[in-house]
């Protein structure tokens, strides 16, 4: 018996990620939750002939309790997405807020299920709902997840273009670490499971490297009204299903994601440590269990231009990890 809840579920990402949720088997119970219109798409999903029972709830009527109540993952996109010319971080103001609350929420109703923030400024509603968490004194590092998949997949899919044949795409894993947004995205492409072809490199892997950590604005720009919500929906549910599985007992899932380093105290001080920073967020390959966070995995072999990569990611993770901090500044 899973129970999955999506807050945020009536929105771009949130409706397409719903209805993913909605055909894996696994799940028996689909809460969704928006400001807006969540009955409707609950209404509407529960028509699809799969096992999950699907509710939906407004803010009235305590819709927030009563969606979390006996919750085992909870998925994050509430909040609004960028426009042209917005960073991720322009979303602060409006989206530390939102996240804050429904943390709160799930802090009260379901202090144990798993939390998978997809709500940006990632590198900084990460540590909000960690925050609100130590404050309600039911912090578990092992259970709140970054989802950075989208960066995955994006690389997934570049690495298939350029290797000339897309059907691979699927099966090519890059590792993706540091956070989510702009230069603190460090594709891995040294890592490849599928090698970039002989001599690529130069400006070509510069532009390539450019090409995932800002397909994101790609999306933004060519949509004029909004950011990536189908591929985004695409990965959600990818990480969601992960997440799921290990909770269910499959063993040796790795995916990256950007988690509190002590989740893994040992592999999280090994991580520090490699990569030279006292952060205490950072996205890395981790291998997911029954609890959440089983094991955070190294960097490991990479080359001088992934390290300058990662060297150049560190100032601005620090910064984003900051603002969430000390925007609820919990007692330490
Ligand atoms: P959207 O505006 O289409 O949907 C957001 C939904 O959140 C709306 O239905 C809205 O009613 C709801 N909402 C607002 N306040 C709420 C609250 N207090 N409680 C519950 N629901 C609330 O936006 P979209 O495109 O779905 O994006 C959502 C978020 O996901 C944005 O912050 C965006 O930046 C982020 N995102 C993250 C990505 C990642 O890789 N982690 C990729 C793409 C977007």
């Amino acid at each position: 018996m899973v129970k999955a809840v999506v807050l945020g579920a009536a929105g771009g990402i949130g409706q397409p990620l719903s209805l993913l949720l909605k055909l894996n088997p696994d799940v028996t119970e689909l809460g969704l939750y928006d400001i807006v219109n969540a009955p409707g798409v609950a209404a509407d999903l529960a028509h699809i002939a799969t096992p999950a029972k699907v509710e939906g709830y407004l803010k009235d009527d305590d819709g927030l309790q009563k969606v979390l109540t006996g919750a085992d993952v909870v998925v994050i996109p509430a909040g609004i997405p960028r426009k042209p010319g917005m960073s991720r971080d322009d979303l602060f103001k409006t989206n530390a807020g939102i996240v804050r609350d429904l943390a709160t929420g799930i802090a009260t109703t379901a202090p144990n299920a798993s939390v998978l923030v997809i709500s940006n400024p990632v590198n900084s509603t990460v540590p909000i709902v960690a925050e609100v968490f130590k404050k309600h004194g039911v912090f578990d590092p092992k259970r709140i997840f970054g989802v950075t998949t989208l960066d995955v997949v994006r690389a997934s899919t570049f690495v298939s273009e350029i290797l000339g044949d897309r059907s691979l795409a699927t099966s090519i894993a890059v590792p993706v670490v540091g956070g989510h947004s702009g230069v603190t995205i460090v594709p891995l492409l040294s890592q490849s499971s599928h090698p970039l072809p002989p001599g690529f490199g130069g400006s070509d892997l510069e532009a390539l490297v450019k090409h995932i950590q800002f397909g994101g604005d790609e999306v933004v720009k060519a949509k004029g009204t909004g950011s990536a919500t189908l591929s985004m929906a695409y990965a959600g549910a990818e990480f969601a299903n992960k997440v799921i599985l290990a909770l269910k007992g499959k063993k040796g899932i790795v995916a990256p994601t950007f988690v509190h380093l002590a989740a893994d105290k040992a592999g999280g001080e090994a991580l520090k440590k490699e990569i030279g920073t006292d952060l205490e967020y950072f996205s890395a390959p981790v291998e997911l269990g029954p609890n959440g966070v089983e094991k955070i995995g190294g960097i490991g072999k990479i080359t001088g231009a992934e390290k300058a990569l990662i060297a150049a990611a560190l100032p601005d993770l620090k910064v984003n990890i900051d603002k969430g901090v000390s925007f609820i500044e919990a007692p330490k």
